[in-house]
């Protein structure tokens, strides 16, 4: 047990890469493996763990990618297998870990299993390794149950088969590309086994699973009472919906979070523990209530689930707390390392869902400032070090599913997937040589890497300074802690701030109220959000939306 708390995933840094918007190394627009080879000092120079890849696997890619036609390869739009390994080598050389997608609940329908399937007949071995039924009605035409897809429209599209009749149903939560796995089909299990074992072969450090909590399906031939609404309250980053609607819906979504999932983790947990090296893994797994993800967490299962209170989180003292102890208290009850994630490429980004501009800008500076100084994991999707915002696009640009699925009503996720800004005065900021995949706004030149590591007060440079200070500092460094919830000692404040020590000697104080506050704090400044801060006799006065680390003086 003791190797385990001390594991270098529990307090881990990881920085998410989505390739196709990283870096472009050959002109065509988008995002390869060498550009991220080319970008691993810079990598480095942030004080990172490890790099999680978004799939870089063969794929039509409708999905970015998450819709998976071959995942042993990598897709020519990426480079090749030689630049995997090469990734993963040149990584290693310089101290950091990889972290690979995998996407069991589903294959895109340019897979060879599904190829196969719709070459065979009903009821045929093929098909079973997807659900396919028939439909209902007098001639099939009503879809076998009348669940929605999350990315809008049915959850169901109708095949034709070779005798070009119109014939089953196959099931698909995502896109109509993206069809679901019969997680009740052995050859299923043995497939996603060798996956893992082939990349593990290859040296990754771990997993990022998608839709960890989607495999097992109940009741799937009924009906939802309202498959409409169940969707909407699904997308819990974007969609507007009342607190006890929504809970009603999530207790019981009888495509996610069923129990037949464990077994499946249970059984990839030993695979991952037979791999020499302290290979994790990390569930996106959004369940309801929060605290049955801690179930993916058990000791012979997972190693970390994304904990998104913070992907939805405003600043407000109040929600961050009542957020913070939640976490630590649901995680600590199976020892397990609590996450925390400020955005990602399916949610929009920190600076624009904080209000975005200056002010917008300012309290996201200071709720990365909190988060570095927790105990666990944090994650950080590629250019929130940089502040970006979302992007503004114009609809034809767009490519994400979720837009066309939904015709246009949700614009989908392309605006926080805009490729990286690195220098102001190169053609498209040095990401590409070409024409970027998404079009890249002007004024991003003055948010470019090498802008913001001349200018000392950057986004980029106050990212450096945290996730350097997190990793030395003997209070936020890793440490080997059983009940993680006793880390963090909040206290006595007034209203709208946030205060607690970690031992020894650490302070964060987080003011998350439109006026100043001056507290009886006093100790040497290791950082703050903003400049500003000041002290004098004994009392520290924080502007507004200010967070600030503080060394106290014995
Ligand atoms: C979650 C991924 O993060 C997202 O990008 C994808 O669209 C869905 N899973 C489906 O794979």
């Amino acid at each position: 047990m003791a190797s385990q708390l001390s594991s270098w995933w529990r307090n881990a840094a990881i920085y998410q890469v989505y390739p196709r918007s990283f870096q472009d190394s050959n002109g065509d627009g988008e995002g390869d493996l060498q550009g991220v080879i080319s970008r691993l000092d810079y990598l480095k120079s942030l004080s990172i763990d490890a790099l999680w890849l978004s799939p870089f696997y063969t794929s039509p890619n409708i999905d970015g990618g998450y819709d998976v036609s071959n995942p042993r390869d990598v897709d020519p739009r990426f480079g090749s297998m030689r630049d995997a390994e090469e990734l993963i080598r040149e990584a290693h050389k310089r101290d950091l870990k990889i972290i690979v997608d995998i996407v069991p609940n589903h294959f895109s329908t340019e897979h060879v299993w599904f190829k196969e399937a719709l070459a065979s007949t009903p009821g045929s071995q093929a098909r079973a390794r997807f659900h396919f039924y028939d439909g209902r009605g007098q001639s099939g035409e009503i879809p076998p149950n009348n669940w929605c897809s999350i990315f809008g429209g049915p959850a169901w599209s109708r095949v034709h088969e070779s005798d070009g009749s119109l014939g089953q149903w196959y099931l698909h939560l995502f896109d109509s590309t993206q069809a679901d796995l019969n997680w009740e089909n052995s050859d299923v299990h043995a497939d996603f086994e060798r996956t893992l074992r082939f990349w593990l072969e290859k040296g990754v450090d771990g997993f990022r699973i998608d839709v960890a909590h989607g495999l097992a399906k109940d009741e799937i031939l009924n009906d939802h009472r309202d498959p409409e609404a169940l969707s909407r309250a699904l997308r819990l980053d974007v969609s507007e919906m009342a607190q006890e609607e929504r809970e009603s819906l999530l207790l019981d979504v009888p495509f996610f979070d069923r129990e037949g999932v464990h077994e499946i983790y249970r059984n990839w947990r030993k695979i991952f523990d037979s791999y020499p090296g302290e290979r994790m893994s990390v569930a996106e797994a959004w369940v309801y209530p929060s605290s049955r993800g801690t179930r993916y967490v058990r000791s012979d299962e997972l190693h970390q689930i994304f904990n998104f209170d913070f992907l939805i989180a405003e600043w407000n003292a109040d929600f961050l707390r009542a957020a913070i102890d939640k976490t630590l208290n649901e995680v600590s009850q199976v020892q397990a390392p609590p996450t925390w994630v400020l955005c990602n490429h399916d949610s929009p980004r920190l600076v624009t869902r904080l209000g975005g501009g200056e002010l917008g800008e300012k309290k996201a500076r200071a709720m990365a400032l909190l988060t570095h100084a927790l105990p666990g994991g944090i994650y950080i999707f590629q250019g929130e070090e940089l502040g970006l915002e979302d992007a503004i696009l114009p609809d034809n640009a767009r490519q994400d599913p979720v837009f066309f699925r939904t015709k246009g009503a949700d614009k989908g996720r392309d605006g926080a997937r805009v490729p990286l800004p690195w220098i102001a005065d190169e053609k498209n900021f040095g990401f590409t040589e070409g024409k970027p995949w998404l079009p890249m706004p002007s004024e991003w030149s003055k948010k470019s890497v090498d802008l913001q590591t001349k200018t000392h007060e950057s986004f980029l440079e106050m990212y450096r300074k945290s996730l350097s200070i997190r990793s030395n500092h003997p209070a936020l460094k890793p440490r080997i802690s059983r009940d993680v919830s006793s880390e963090i000692s909040w206290l006595p404040i007034q209203p709208g701030v946030l205060a607690f020590t970690r031992e020894p000697g650490f302070t964060l104080l987080s003011n998350c109220n439109d006026d100043p506050i001056r507290v009886e704090i006093s100790g040497e400044i290791l950082l703050a959000s903003q400049s500003g801060v000041t002290q004098k006799d004994g009392f520290t006065t924080l502007p507004a939306h200010t967070t600030c680390w503080i060394n106290r003086t014995p």
